[in-house]
């Protein structure tokens, strides 16, 4: 089969109800139109307003592959401005995070409001009278904001967030109300590369077929350590167990642990060992007596993971970034977070976390993400299976809402995510419609 324009939308030919072709993950043509038909027409996670806490903060980021500042202006609103000059398309601001009331373009001087507007530039006289600063104003895309967690699209014709993210929504509050009430704040990340296409994250975000083989090494060391590990459930015949891979819609998948955690204090009784975790425990049992247990549960991860499409993971207590930059390059970005109002102790545990998956588990995905790339390039043999629960009755469930559910191990969320993204990439490509975006938008 050959593929020879993609914007032949000939995608029937390339995913199938059971298979999906090796060119998805390696075509550079496919590559580019995903970077304009899923990460500029769906919603994409761009940062956490705690990132942008205070009037005239700012956080530079990526929509898709478009270099961005999100920033939280002088009104108090949220803005997504293209990071990039309109005199001549410098970058204009090159720091992580920071605050400025004015972004200075270092190339030539032009000067931005972080509302856009262009404020300035240096000795204007040399512009003629049709010269129109309203017209030169940094580029914008769409923003919206749910609890915290503010996305972009370029998009007008998008839905609303909350419907986009219909129900994740349910469970994105319930991740967030684990901490009655208290705000969640974002702390420095895990960054991470591989070679190999983002989608692999992607498949694996709701994968619960491969834990008990790909992250082995971790169960050993659990399981010298004592029964009932964190994740020893994977390895006890999981078809058969509790736990459930959903379809959320529009893309969004989800893989719930919750069931393998009965009572107040499992969460932290089940956790690996980790060194140094004994102290902050002592001193938490010996303050708060009966809360402990409580507290020291809010210190790990909900046991559920959440994925956003096309870019945003809610793993554990972490929040994981899918960044790509090229077809065969993808950075992995782990944010740490705390909670408002909980013992210092508890939020020194929960940054402790990072060493936990990020640092023992993420790096058995990652070299199978990169060795499935470089198997993946072989052009030979062009398919990859993602059939494992297809055609066995009783596996599947679909609800009221059209929530599709399975046992853990169940590949439905590739096949019914590469649904939305076919339809997605099916689309006449629309023109770029950050030109007609004016406001910004408060915090919900
Ligand atoms: Fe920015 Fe010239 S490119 S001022
Ligand atoms: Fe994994």
């Amino acid at each position: 089969m050959k593929l020879t324009n993609v914007n032949e939308n000939n995608w029937d030919e390339l995913i199938k109800h059971d298979r999906v072709h090796q060119k998805l993950y390696t075509n550079q043509e496919i590559f580019a139109e995903e970077m304009t038909k899923i990460f500029a027409m769906t919603w994409v996670y761009l940062a956490h307003e705690s990132e942008v806490p205070n009037v005239n903060d700012y956080k530079t980021g990526y929509l898709g592959s478009r270099p961005i500042i999100v920033t939280r202006d002088r009104h108090d609103e949220f803005r997504v401005l293209f990071n990039r000059c309109t005199h001549r398309g410098a970058t204009v601001c090159r720091s992580d995070r920071g605050s400025a009331k004015v972004f200075t373009c270092p190339y030539h001087g032009w000067n931005f409001k972080n509302n856009g507007d262009l404020a300035g530039v240096p000795w204007p006289k040399a512009y003629g009278a049709d010269f129109d600063t309203s017209e030169w104003g940094l580029k914008q895309a769409r923003v919206e904001s749910y609890r915290g967690f503010i996305f972009g699209t370029l998009n007008l014709n998008a839905p609303s967030l909350v419907d986009y993210l219909g129900p994740a929504r349910e469970l994105l509050d319930q991740w967030l109300d684990r901490y009655d009430g208290k705000k969640i704040v974002v702390g420095n990340a895990h960054r991470m590369v591989y070679k190999g296409n983002w989608k692999l994250t992607f498949d694996n975000a709701a994968d619960g077929y491969h834990v008990s083989f790909s992250h082995r090494s971790l169960f050993e060391t659990a399981g010298r350590m004592g029964e009932d590990k964190d994740m020893s459930y994977f390895a006890e015949s999981p078809d058969y167990g509790p736990m459930v891979v959903q379809y959320l819609g529009n893309g969004h998948t989800f893989i719930d642990q919750r069931p393998n955690y009965k009572n107040i204090g499992d969460f932290w009784k089940q956790q690996r060992p980790q060194p140094g975790r004994e102290v902050y425990e002592e001193i938490i049992r010996e303050r708060y007596q009966d809360a402990a247990d409580g507290l020291l549960d809010q210190a790990i991860g909900a046991q559920m993971y959440l994925n956003i499409f096309p870019n945003l993971c809610l793993i554990g207590n972490q929040i994981q970034v899918i960044q790509p930059h090229a077809v065969d390059k993808t950075e992995l970005i782990w944010y740490s977070t705390t909670v408002e109002g909980l013992p210092e102790e508890i939020n020194m545990l929960r940054m402790r976390t990072q060493e936990d998956f990020p640092a023992f588990g993420e790096p058995d995905d990652m070299t199978n993400f990169e060795e499935c790339h470089l198997g993946l390039t072989i052009p030979e043999v062009e398919w990859v299976h993602t059939g494992r629960g297809l055609g066995v009755s009783g596996r599947q469930t679909v609800d009221e809402r059209g929530v599709v559910s399975g046992p853990v191990t169940d590949e439905l969320h590739i096949r019914n995510y590469y649904q939305e993204w076919k339809r997605l990439m099916s689309q006449p490509t629309t023109k770029t419609i950050c030109e007609n975006v004016k406001g910004g938008v408060s915090s919900l």
